[in-house]
């Protein structure tokens, strides 16, 4: 960043992302001065249903200009169904973001920690144990299965139909391919899955597979397997010590990634990141989990999946090396420690609340343990 610090826009949003906000942002604080990182925070207020509220509008209509010049958006969650729909207030900030952003990687890291309960077990009947599950999911996040092509005729009528076209470019799914083996390449088993279904979507699917195996090619350090998605979904409960990093399209994909961190027991620990890795717009990272009204307001909720959130975005401002990754590296170790050693939040069983957990990790991170 030439010395300049970087731009991070913080939108909280709504319910519990305002709880667990203030803990992602006191480790980002933390691991910033500990190792060196200079940012420059800019709290956001609206891209939520308070602002909603005021403004008839989830965003102001510069929204896009205001956050330009940004490096990375640091996000909590969006939604208060009680006073503004959920497709309004989603498709109003958060899939803005995504879209017009051009984020097209969306990564779901899933480990198995220390200190928290497996839902799975082994074929002896053993809770799996931490270091079993490790897997990275790398989802395609602009085209795929998701789009708005096609429509309805004749509706209400013998002959009414339904199209809806799947689009798949060669920029789109090449950037997302490569990317995963980047991913690959990078990570000590150095595995790749290549999630497909071609036995069944008979022209995509092998295109996306031979594409797949022609990307392959710039990177023979990395061992690649191709599995149809049915199967694949089942081995993730059934043999998740499989998987390393799994590469998939916008359907496939977003039922990996929930599956991924549902193997691994608590929604309160899910990170995401919506990348681009271009750095032609900034790229959003934000927990897996939404606002959950149900316990907003006693700060009980977990903010582990917020920190790590913000742990992966001092590791993408880098570019997975030097100060942040060493940064990013301390936090997961901060983290590990405290769900080894607590104290918990009551998802985890303990009687903790957002701010002590917060606390508890900024202190390591700051102590170096
Ligand atoms: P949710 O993720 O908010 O909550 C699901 C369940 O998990 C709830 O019982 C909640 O208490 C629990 N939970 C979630 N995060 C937790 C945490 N950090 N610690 C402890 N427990 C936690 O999903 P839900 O209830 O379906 O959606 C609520 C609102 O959030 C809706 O408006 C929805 O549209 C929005 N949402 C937003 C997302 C985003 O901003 N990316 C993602 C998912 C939902
Ligand atoms: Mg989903």
């Amino acid at each position: 960043s030439n010395g300049l610090p970087y731009q991070i826009a913080v939108i909280p949003g709504d319910g519990i992302g305002k709880e667990v906000m203030p803990e992602g942002l006191r480790v980002l604080r933390a691991a910033a001065a500990r190792f060196g990182i200079a940012l420059a925070l800019r709290e956001i207020e609206w891209a939520s249903c308070d602002w909603y509220q005021v403004h008839g509008e989830m965003m102001p209509a510069d929204w896009k200009a205001q956050l330009q010049g940004c490096d990375a958006l640091l996000f909590g969650a969006v939604g208060w169904p009680a006073t503004v729909p959920d497709h309004i207030s989603l498709w109003g900030s958060l899939l803005k973001f995504r879209r017009e952003f051009d984020q097209y990687i969306n990564l779901r890291p899933a480990r198995l920690f220390d200190g928290v309960p497996c839902p799975l077990v082994d074929r002896q009947g053993r809770p799996r144990q931490p270091g079993e599950i490790d897997m990275l999911i790398v989802r395609e996040n602009t085209e795929g299965e998701y789009t708005n092509l096609g429509g309805v005729m004749f509706a209400g009528t013998e002959r009414e139909f339904v199209i809806q076209e799947s689009v798949y470019t060669r920029i789109g799914a090449e950037r997302v391919l490569r990317y995963a083996f980047e991913q690959a390449r990078q990570r000590r088993r150095r595995h790749l899955t290549v999630a497909t279904k071609s036995n069944g979507i008979a022209i995509s699917m092998p295109w996306w597979d031979a594409l797949a195996a022609e990307v392959a090619l710039d990177y023979p350090e990395v061992t690649v397997d191709r599995q149809h998605i049915d199967i694949l979904t089942a081995r993730f409960v059934l043999q998740p010590e499989r998987f390393d990093v799994v590469v998939a399209t916008n359907l496939f994909g977003d039922i990996l990634s929930d599956l991924g961190p549902a193997c691994t027991g608590t929604i309160g620990l899910a990170p995401s990141a919506n990348l681009n890795p271009d750095r032609r717009f900034p790229s959003l990272f934000e927990p897996v989990h939404g606002s959950a009204p149900d316990i907003y307001g006693r700060n009980i909720a977990n903010p582990i999946a917020m920190i790590w959130s913000a742990a992966l975005l001092l590791d993408f401002l880098t570019r997975g090396e030097g100060a942040g990754r060493a940064a990013h590296d301390a936090i997961l170790r901060a983290i590990e420690a405290v769900l080894r050693e607590g104290p918990h939040t009551p998802d985890l069983g303990g009687d903790a609340d957002t701010t002590r957990i917060g606390q508890a990790i900024a202190e390591r991170v700051v102590a170096g343990c």
